[in-house]
């Protein structure tokens, strides 16, 4: 077969995720490749534990990377602490929370679930009530769920997950870096998220964090590959862990001082993970929050510039991405194809009860930026236009040019 060369359309990814990567993080893919054990790529790696150490703000020394998309981390995170017939608690308020749900029962969990309607959150009494009653082993909880645009508070939940000795996990893929994460003062026992949101990277890396609770839970299913074990390694007395790619006990020994073999490190996403943190870490976590939610104010506001209404409990949306209502009498899919092909500009659909009922426009990372706020509302104006929908010329660029002028 002959394929052209590489060229894809200079789109702007305007969507839920990804968006387009950092220029510096783009540049940090293409370096050469160093072999596994070179004492500069290990370096790196530890490097890239620091880096995220402070990017999660933890003291964890377990903060490395798993190989693979966000549910990647996910799904080393729960199928290294779920036993079978172990007991997890998934609150659902999204297509992420299901997710969860569904990882956490392939690993074996009796899972239960409590849910609100989409476009709400859950109060910290009603996780409580729940937790109390099941008594599970393990809380799921995702914090920004793109597909509902709500972000979950999670303030509260770790003091619960204390008092019933419960381990307290959350997805925060969507939210980290342009929306408050506290590892430590919430007292998570493990953390997952990836770098194609606010991160401005390409899918493929998934940074995790684990507290020493979490990680003497794994280390009890400590399993040793036949192939490498030696005479001091000895044998958990838990269950072995289902996947060998997403043993964690398996990958601390490859990330810690021990180096011990395991799979072999992405060398390309790890450049790309830690220039990714680099990158937020000299902006200021601090100043990156600020920024999504400047752009994604501005964002909002132009929306309802043209005459869309936001969905959702808006107390409670993400800085970094906004749902709106596809009007009565427009194609939403056709509005979609239009912006693509004529502006080169990509906005989000939406999942399940959403599907076909808003679109998703995404601020974050590299594209929580003034021009791209601006240019996506112009052109959305355009095409909302034509399709006949009823708004007020200009008026969403002038709203977002306020909010602009008022944080000036
Ligand atoms: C909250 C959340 N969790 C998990 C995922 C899954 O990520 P991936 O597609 O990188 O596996 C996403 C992707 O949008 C997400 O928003």
């Amino acid at each position: 077969m002959q394929a052209e060369r590489l060229n894809p359309p200079p789109r702007l990814l305007m969507g839920p995720g990804p968006i387009n990567c950092y220029p510096r993080v783009l540049s940090a893919m293409s370096t050469q490749l160093i072999g596994q054990y070179d004492p500069v790529m290990t370096g790196y790696m530890n490097q890239v534990m620091a880096l995220y150490r402070d990017v999660f703000k933890t003291k964890n020394q377990s903060t490395l990377l798993i190989d693979g998309t966000s549910r990647a981390g996910i799904e080393a995170v729960l199928v290294s602490c779920i036993e079978p017939g172990d007991k997890v608690l998934v609150p659902i308020f999204g297509r992420f929370g299901h997710l969860l749900k569904e990882i956490a029962q392939r690993a074996g969990a009796e899972v239960h679930t409590i849910e609100v309607e989409w476009g709400q959150v859950f109060q910290p009494e009603q996780v409580e009530q729940a937790v109390a009653k099941i008594r599970p082993k393990v809380l799921a909880m995702v914090q920004g769920d793109t597909s509902t645009t709500m972000l979950q508070p999670l303030e509260h939940m770790g003091e619960i997950c204390q008092k019933y000795d419960v381990l307290f996990y959350s997805d925060a893929t969507a939210s980290i870096g342009g929306n408050p994460f506290e590892t430590d003062k919430w007292q998570l026992d493990a953390v997952s998220v990836g770098l194609q949101k606010c991160l401005g990277g390409p899918s493929g890396s998934a940074p995790i964090t684990l507290s020493e609770r979490y990680v003497e839970t794994v280390r009890k299913r400590h399993h040793v590959e036949a192939g490498i074990k030696a005479a001091h390694h000895s044998e958990g007395q838990g269950s072995r862990i289902r996947s060998n790619y997403f043993d964690i006990p398996m990958i601390l020994d490859y990330w810690g001082d021990e180096r011990l073999n395991h799979h072999t490190e992405a060398t390309s996403m790890l450049y790309c993970a830690r220039e990714c943190a680099i990158n937020l870490l000299e902006e200021g976590i601090d100043n990156s929050i600020a920024r999504h939610q400047l752009h994604g104010d501005a964002m909002l506001a132009g929306v309802q510039g043209l005459n869309l209404t936001p969905f959702g409990d808006l107390q409670h949306k993400m800085t970094n991405v906004v749902g709106v209502y596809i009007p009565d009498g427009v194609n939403g899919d056709q509005i979609r194809q239009q912006m693509l092909e004529d502006f080169n500009i990509e906005i989000g659909t939406s999942f399940g009860p959403l599907h076909g009922k808003i679109w998703r426009i995404g601020t974050m990372g590299y594209n929580a930026r003034k021009d791209a706020v601006l240019t996506t509302l112009q052109s959305l104006e355009t095409c909302l236009r034509q399709a006949g929908h009823k708004l007020s010329p200009g008026s969403a660029v002038d709203n977002a040019y306020e909010v602009y002028r008022a944080n000036a």
